[in-house]
């Protein structure tokens, strides 16, 4: 499976290096503010797809352009697959942005995952119970466990722009008590430098089970905790927020600081769809 997983990661990256700073924002199709799709996802999208019928045709592709087709419950092994994470960045040729695929075996569970960066040749990978890597190197999160000592990573809502006051007053106190802060534009990124120790925490309100898929097994195989802002590791498909940390004292801290956001867990599109 792993073979398999690391094939898919690198076909993804090739097509979508071939349109690379070629496709830019004239060329997509706007979902929503901020929020876009390009014929480069679907063409990734299409062929991963593709060949994972051609290998295993009982298993189930879940992905980000066909999300609207997902069922609510997934019995028997999936795929969940966000072609080309960071559209933004790559439409506007800021190298920071990645292919992400997560094999699940019943029920959504995560036993494998790829985050390929195809730029920078840098290919994570995390397998259940065994740990993660970033291309031949075992990976492990920092040992960060104070929010004094901590680089955070976040974003601010474009969605729901009623959101955006109270998640700007968590950020700033958060600024307030962390080293720093970073906007990277791709959460499977994101997700993989927690994984690796480049970051020590990334929590954001509003993603998708496609962004974080993957980087969730990452993070957890380097030795990290990752779950949503209530603290649930479970329920990958219904996943709106995502709260990623080096440590469980670190995770904890965060954990508190973003309570005050739990109330739009229950507003679209933070509430679980389908
Ligand atoms: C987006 C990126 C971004 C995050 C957004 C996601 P997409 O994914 O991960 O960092 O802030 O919430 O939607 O749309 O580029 O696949």
């Amino acid at each position: 499976m792993r073979s398999f997983l690391i094939e898919l990661a690198r076909l993804a990256g090739r097509i979508a290096l071939e349109h690379y700073r070629t496709t830019g924002v004239k060329d997509v199709t706007v979902k929503g503010r901020g929020d876009y799709v390009t014929h480069v996802d679907r063409r990734i999208e299409e062929a991963l797809a593709h060949r994972i019928r051609t290998n295993y045709p009982d298993h189930r592709v879940l992905g980000e352009e066909t999300h609207a087709e997902w069922p609510a419950e997934v019995a028997g092994p999936c795929w969940i697959i966000d072609p080309i994470d960071g559209t933004t960045n790559y439409l506007r040729g800021i190298p920071q942005w990645a292919v992400s695929i997560c094999y699940c075996d019943d029920h959504a569970v995560p036993r494998h995952a790829a985050v390929y960066d195809p730029v920078k040749k840098e290919l994570f990978l995390a397998e259940r119970d065994a740990g993660s890597w970033l291309n031949e190197d075992r990976i492990y999160v920092s040992d960060c466990t104070a929010p004094a000592q901590a680089l955070t990573v976040s974003a601010l809502p474009f969605r729901r722009q009623d959101a955006l006051a109270d998640v700007a007053q968590v950020m700033v106190a958060l600024q307030a008590k962390c080293d720093d802060f970073r906007r990277g534009g791709s959460a499977a990124l994101d997700l993989a430098y927690v994984a690796a120790g480049r970051i020590d925490a990334y929590w954001e309100l509003g993603i998708q089970p496609w962004d974080v898929a993957g980087g969730e097994l990452l993070v957890r195989e380097a030795g990290g905790v990752a779950t949503d802002f209530r603290g649930r590791r479970e329920g990958l498909l219904g996943r709106r927020s995502i709260l990623a940390a080096a440590t469980a004292p670190l995770h904890a801290a965060l954990a508190a600081e973003v309570a005050p956001l739990h109330r739009w867990l229950d507003h679209e599109p933070y509430v679980k769809v389908g």
